[in-house]
């Protein structure tokens, strides 16, 4: 007989172009498990405006990131993909869940602190409560499991946290969520300063490799890739940048660091660059056709996230209730 199926909650925010860290890190994965779990997979355009967005570009971005879900292979017919500020429901968690959560807990993210230390007293207090948003969007869904990458690990303990506290504080209401993290494309580094996290919001370009950049521009941001001056090909931390360029490899090969350094024992830095350029073009082309195909028809976007959002309501909608009846809210 049909078993329920367990449940995936993952979500990208719309406040860059996405690149080839959000792909490895998180996309790339559910497309592996979209055929096993119950998916929702949402554009979180209210995490994304804890820093300011232009509207107009938002408004474009979260449709791009919606064409770019499609595009890496994400099926619309089998999954629930939406925009997170359609489902008013996880704004109202929010609240519900901050009345649960302490300031010593969401002072000690580390996303929030290197924010923090950026912004100093004018960073928004949405930055300090963006984690509470993150916990409402994947406790509103009963959600078994959430694959992202490893610089979420911190907020997805936070989340457990909270719903441990709820569930004893009021009697068991929210799943415990489970981390899935994956081993190669955990952290994709910056190839300019490799010790440090890829990043759609870094201010060189040449960090990053976006989803969308052509084959030109994705071979000259690989080829002056940082390395160093070892000379030899070594899966080593002494070696951030080579290792770097070996994690993206085998993130996409599905190989191991080990086989790669063993095939490329007797090669220098410029063929692993090149091959590394190479199979990065390989993956992203199909991607890259699929999702401009995708982002000239606007109607069926619309479709696709319009009947995302009346699922995701539904859903979401069932779990707010239970939650405002625990807490003695009247019911309407
Ligand atoms: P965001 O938008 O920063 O990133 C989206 C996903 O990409 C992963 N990622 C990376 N993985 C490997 N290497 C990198 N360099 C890299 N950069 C980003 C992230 O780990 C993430 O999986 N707070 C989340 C969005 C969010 C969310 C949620 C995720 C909001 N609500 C609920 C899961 C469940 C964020 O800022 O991701």
């Amino acid at each position: 007989m049909d078993e329920r199926k367990k449940v995936i909650f993952s979500g990208i925010q719309p406040s860059g172009n996405l690149t080839i860290g959000n792909y490895l890190g998180a996309l790339k994965n559910w497309v592996k498990l979209q055929d096993e779990y119950d998916c929702y997979f949402c554009v979180v355009d209210l995490h994304a405006i804890t820093v300011r967005q232009t509207p107009a570009d938002l408004r474009k971005r979260t449709l791009e990131v919606l064409a770019i879900y499609i595009g890496a292979g994400i099926d619309p017919e089998k999954n629930t993909l939406f925009i997170q500020s359609h489902v008013p429901a996880h704004s109202e968690c929010s609240w519900l869940l901050g009345c649960n959560t302490y300031m010593g807990e969401l002072s000690r993210m580390t996303q929030y602190k290197d924010k923090s230390q950026k912004f100093g007293d004018s960073i928004g207090s949405a930055l300090f409560n963006y984690p509470v948003l993150m916990a409402s969007d994947i406790l509103l869904y009963n959600t078994d499991l959430v694959p992202v990458g490893k610089d979420q690990k911190q907020h997805l303990e936070l989340t457990r946290d909270i719903a441990n506290r709820f569930n004893n504080t009021y009697s068991e209401t929210f799943k415990i969520p489970e981390p899935y993290i994956p081993k190669a494309g955990a952290k994709i580094m910056s190839l300019q300063e490799p010790e440090k996290k890829m990043s759609k919001s870094d201010e060189n370009p040449n960090s990053y490799i976006l989803i969308m950049d052509p084959p030109d521009v994705i071979r000259k941001k690989v080829s002056r890739a940082v390395t160093d001056t070892v000379g030899k090909i070594n899966y080593s931390d002494e070696q951030p940048g080579i290792k770097n360029l070996i994690n993206i490899l085998s993130s996409i090969k599905g190989i191991t660091p080990e086989e790669i350094t063993a095939d490329y024992s007797d090669k220098g830095y410029a063929q692993l660059k090149s091959d590394v350029a190479e199979t990065i073009i390989e993956e992203l082309s199909p991607l890259q056709e699929k999702i401009k195909n995708l982002l000239a028809d606007k109607n069926y976007l619309e479709s696709i996230y319009k009947t995302g959002a009346e699922k995701a309501n539904y859903t979401a909608n069932k779990i707010l209730r239970k939650v405002q009846k625990k807490i003695g809210l009247v019911p309407r």
